[in-house]
């Protein structure tokens, strides 16, 4: 089996970041270094909070939490309670984390793991939005040439979710997304487009149901929030799972086929801001650092996480941990 990716994943669970969260845990391609934390779906003490919640579920107390950013760059704060509930992991009961996070701030974890690590193999995983990675590509711009690679939750190139063009990542902090899109790392953008084709299905829950763990359990409960919301308010019959698709992406990426496409961010148009701007006319350049998803495999993608939820529900059930972070530069 060819080498682990040794990912950081900084995110905002979030129901779809809960389940990135799952997928990077429970499949031996990825390394999983530490989670950081961005204000995004709910404020940052609750993703905080969520994350290591999600933690104890996965039986994975050991692997390091480390909060950021608690606000965007320039713009005010916003939540999306509607979608993700007021915990911001509505549908379940959270079980009570036995540590808080880390002190090193999120920002810091990023840049000290990257320059630590031989160049070329960390690869950053944003599932909420920018603002750690603009802030860590500013403070130290040293990483820039040293991570393997971006892999962002957010955007579209024809669709948005929060307004007309803009995906509520992208939109929530877009200074920093255009920072993040314009600095010289490679960058994946695994937009609205591919994360649409992502639906959890009444078959895909009862997959899940089969499994018959608690984290199955937990599992069932958040889509079934998610759905309810999704039908509400995005008016969707099944919740797209937007966050797991960057995992799966780079656990097999067979499962999420990309093209390569120059990409910006919007930030001064009057009905626009936020917006992806995907440049399709003609074949990208033999230099573009920008790819976008664009289809799915959707049964490949649901076997990869149905699998991630059985091992991780196997290894707490024989109380063992499906893998360690210890040697990551956790704090004690
Ligand atoms: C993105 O926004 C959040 O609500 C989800 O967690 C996902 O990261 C989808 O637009
Ligand atoms: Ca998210």
């Amino acid at each position: 089996m060819s080498e682990s990716r040794r990912i950081i994943l900084d995110c905002d669970p979030g129901h779809d970041d809960a389940v990135a969260i799952m997928l990077a845990l429970g499949n031996p391609a990825i390394e999983l270094l530490g989670i950081t934390t961005v204000g995004g779906n709910q404020t940052l003490d609750k993703i905080t909070r969520n994350a290591l919640s999600v933690l104890v579920m996965c039986g994975r107390e050991d692997v390091p939490v480390h909060a950021g950013a608690h606000r965007p760059l320039v713009r005010r704060v916003e939540v999306a309670p509607e979608i993700h509930g007021e915990s911001g992991l509505d549908g379940v009961e959270l079980p009570e984390p036995s540590r808080s996070a880390q002190e090193t701030h999120g920002v810091r974890f990023i840049i000290d793991q990257v320059m630590a690590a031989e160049p070329g193999t960390i690869t950053l995983v944003a599932t909420g939005p920018l603002t750690n990675l603009a802030l860590a590509a500013r403070l130290e711009p040293r990483i820039v040439e040293r991570v393997r690679e971006v892999v962002v939750m957010g955007g579209g190139y024809h669709e948005g979710n929060w307004t007309a063009v803009a995906e509520f990542n992208i939109w929530v902090d877009p200074e920093a997304a255009a920072i993040v899109f314009d600095e010289a790392w490679p960058l994946t953008m695994v937009g609205l487009d591919l994360t649409h084709q992502a639906l959890a299905t009444a078959e895909v829950e009862e997959r899940v149901r089969e499994v018959d763990s608690p984290l199955g359990e937990f599992f069932i409960g958040l889509m079934g929030f998610f759905r309810t919301a999704y039908q509400e308010h995005q008016g969707f019959d099944d919740p797209p799972v937007h966050d797991a698709c960057t995992i799966a992406y780079l656990i097999d990426p067979a499962i999420v086929e990309t093209t390569r496409v120059p990409l910006t961010v919007e930030l001064r148009g009057e009905h626009t801001v936020g917006m992806t701007v995907a440049d399709f006319r003609r074949p990208a350049a033999d230099d573009c650092r920008h790819q976008v998803a664009t289809t799915l495999d959707h049964g490949g993608f649901w076997d990869l996480v149905v699998e991630a939820i059985s091992v991780l529900s196997a290894a707490s059930a024989s109380g063992s941990a499906a893998g360690s972070a210890a040697d990551s530069g956790a704090e004690a």
